[in-house]
Formats: C-alpha cells, structure tokens, sequence
C-alpha cells in the first residue's frame, strides 16, 4: 500500500533529520497499521456513505493528527498500548476527515488532496451526511477505548472545532476584523483539535498532568503555526503541490493575516479595489496583483513571522521533556509544517 503519509512528507522536505533508522522503521509500520484501521472503520453497509469516506481517504493527506496522537504518546517517555494508539488515532483522523468533507461544502471547494472533493462529485447533502457518519463513528472508537477524560477532551475540541468554523462564517465577507478576532477562530478551528491530538497521546500514556500540558501546549503552537501557513499557501502556493484551488478565501470573502496586514498598507485606489473585489468573483490577474502587493509591502513576510513564532513556542514547550527519537521528530514536524508546500 502506498501511503501519502505525514512521514513520507516530512521525510521529504526536512533535510537533516535527526531520526534514526529504527524509529523510521516504527513509524512506517505503524502508518500503515493506522491505514489498515481506517479501510476497516470506513466499511458501510451503505454504498454511498462508503464512497464519501473512500473518496476522501484514497486522496492521500499527511495522516499528520495520528502521527501526532503516536509520537506525543512515545515523548512521554512512558509504556503505553499501541493498539489503543492506532484506534485513537485512526479516529482522530476520522474526525479531521469529517471536518474536511464538511468544510469544503461550507467553502465551496472544488479540489483537495489533489483530487475532486466529496462535495463535487456527490453534492451538499451526501457529503454532510457522508461526514457525519465519520464523526458517529470516531465517537465509537471512542467510546469502546472507554476512557472517559480522553472523551471529555475529545468531545470539547471537537465543539471547538465545529464553533470555530461557525465563527468564521459569521466573519465571512468582512474585511475589517480584527487580528484577535481573526486568531480565535485559527485558534477553535485548527489548533485546538492539534493540541487534543498530541494531548491524548500523552494521556494514553501517562497521568502526569505537566507532561499532558507541554505536549498539549506544543500542539497548541504548532496548530496556529499550521493554519497561519495554510492560509499562507492559498495565496503563494503552488496549487499542484498543495491540491487546493489558489485564494479560496479571498475568493470565498474569508479574510486572514497575509490579507489584514495588507488593508493598512494599502492607498484609497487600491483599497477600493480590494474592497470590490472581496468575496465578489476575481479573475486569476486580479489575484495575482493583490499577491504582488502582499509581497511587496511585506503583509506575506508578516504572517510568516507570526508562524515562526508560534514554531518556536512549540518547540520550547517540549523543553521539559525527557530527550528521545520521538521528541527529536516533533521538533523536525514543527520545521516541516513551517516550509510545507502541501
Ligand atoms: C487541512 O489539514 C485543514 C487545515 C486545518 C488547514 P491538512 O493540511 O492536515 O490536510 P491533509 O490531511 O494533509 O489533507
Ligand atoms: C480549516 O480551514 C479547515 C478545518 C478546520 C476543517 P480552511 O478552510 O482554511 O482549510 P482548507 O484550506 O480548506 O484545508
Ligand atoms: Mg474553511
Ligand atoms: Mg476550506
């Protein structure tokens, strides 16, 4: 089976990895456990909520949440079941998956992960109910592992999750809002799912409510880090690389840092514009003339910087931890997610 898989990636654009051949070896085996779980779990008797799943699953994707959920269980320095981490993060990725298949109907996505989207090949309804049952589903994985502070914390990041994409709705079409507003909804939407994946892979293995907390915190950091590069790659990424349309959100009305760092650098002409064209149907030229001001007046430059920050918070919150192959990666993961292309 060839999976797209997190490690693949990292493997790909991180030079200097200072991993060692057993751990690769683990890690690829692992993969591929956690890749087996999820063709068992999408199983339906229902051959169009198995298409939704397949769909989306088949595309590929980093499978970086349950690489997180292991890694996080492993820098704890601590025994622990790796059965319970292969369920718990095969539903972890179930979960993302779900939240994807929802996501592009609420953006109105046409690719991802380089191929078609739920959305455009079964419609609006399929693919809310195709992510449903994903989500039902991850509950019972959940709930058959039986441990009730892992749901609690679960549970509470998904509501995160689904109020943060609420949010951002209730921002749509505004161009005015504010970075705090704007970080809040990085914040619910992405950061608190990745801080719960690296969380539970710490409670799996210990009790140790410090230990619990750093890797929550690099989770935290490095979620807001993968959401600021996110929205960076709609602007300057390489749409082949990244399988997602180009200015989605400015296209959608979604206004995020490289775009509220620009509105002050910009004069009355181009402001008017932007202003015009927000949210209301723009042309790949007129695109590619705001990304050209992004570069020139720095606001790109400026996202950036906010990301490396949060990259170096991550990294400082595992400090604390004892030195292992497992923390060695989560570092190398911060660099990946900071210079990802896709
Ligand atoms: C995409 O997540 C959604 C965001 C939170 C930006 P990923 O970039 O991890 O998606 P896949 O799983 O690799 O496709
Ligand atoms: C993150 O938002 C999506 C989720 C939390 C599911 P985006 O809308 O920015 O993600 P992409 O760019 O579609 O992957
Ligand atoms: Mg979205
Ligand atoms: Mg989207």
């Amino acid at each position: 089976m060839k999976v797209a898989s997190f490690f693949s990636k990292i493997a790909e654009n991180v030079t200097g990895l200072n991993i060692t051949p057993k751990l690769v070896d683990e890690m690829s085996r692992w993969t591929e456990e956690v890749e087996a779980e999820l063709h068992r779990q999408i199983g339906s008797p229902i051959k169009l909520v198995e298409d939704v799943s397949a769909l989306t699953l088949d595309a590929g994707g980093k499978r970086l949440r349950p690489a997180l959920v292991r890694l996080s269980a492993a820098a704890t320095g601590q025994p622990y079941d790796a059965q319970r981490v292969i369920k718990l993060g095969a539903a972890m990725e179930m979960i993302h998956m779900a939240t994807l298949i929802h996501d592009d109907v609420i953006d109105d996505a046409a690719t991802r992960r380089g191929k078609p989207t739920a959305f455009s090949q079964y419609g609006n309804t399929a693919s809310i109910l195709g992510g449903d049952v994903l989500l039902a589903k991850a509950m019972k994985i959940l709930a058959e592992d039986g441990d009730l502070p892992i749901i609690r914390t679960v549970s509470q990041a998904v509501v995160e999750l689904a109020e943060g994409e609420v949010r951002e709705l209730e921002l749509r079409g505004e161009l005015a809002i504010s970075r705090e507003d704007h970080l809040q909804v990085l914040r619910m939407k992405t950061a608190s799912f990745i801080e719960c994946c690296c969380r539970i892979g710490a409670m799996i293995a210990t009790p140790n409510e410090q230990v619990q907390n750093s890797l929550g915190a690099y989770g935290h950091h490095l979620g807001m880090a993968f959401q600021i590069v996110d929205d960076l790659l709609d602007f300057r990424g390489d749409t082949k690389k990244t399988g997602k349309p180009l200015a989605t959100d400015f296209r959608e009305g979604q206004a995020t840092l490289p775009l509220l760092y620009l509105i002050p650098e910009l004069n009355a002409e181009e402001s008017a514009f932007v202003g015009k064209k927000f949210g209301n149907g723009s042309t790949d030229a007129e695109i590619d003339r705001i990304i050209g001001w992004m570069n020139m007046r720095g606001s790109l430059g400026q996202a950036d910087q906010d990301a490396r920050e949060h990259g170096s918070l991550a990294n400082l919150s595992l400090e604390t931890l004892p030195d292992s192959p497992e923390k060695n990666l989560l570092l190398s993961v911060t660099k990946f997610v900071l210079a990802r292309q896709s």
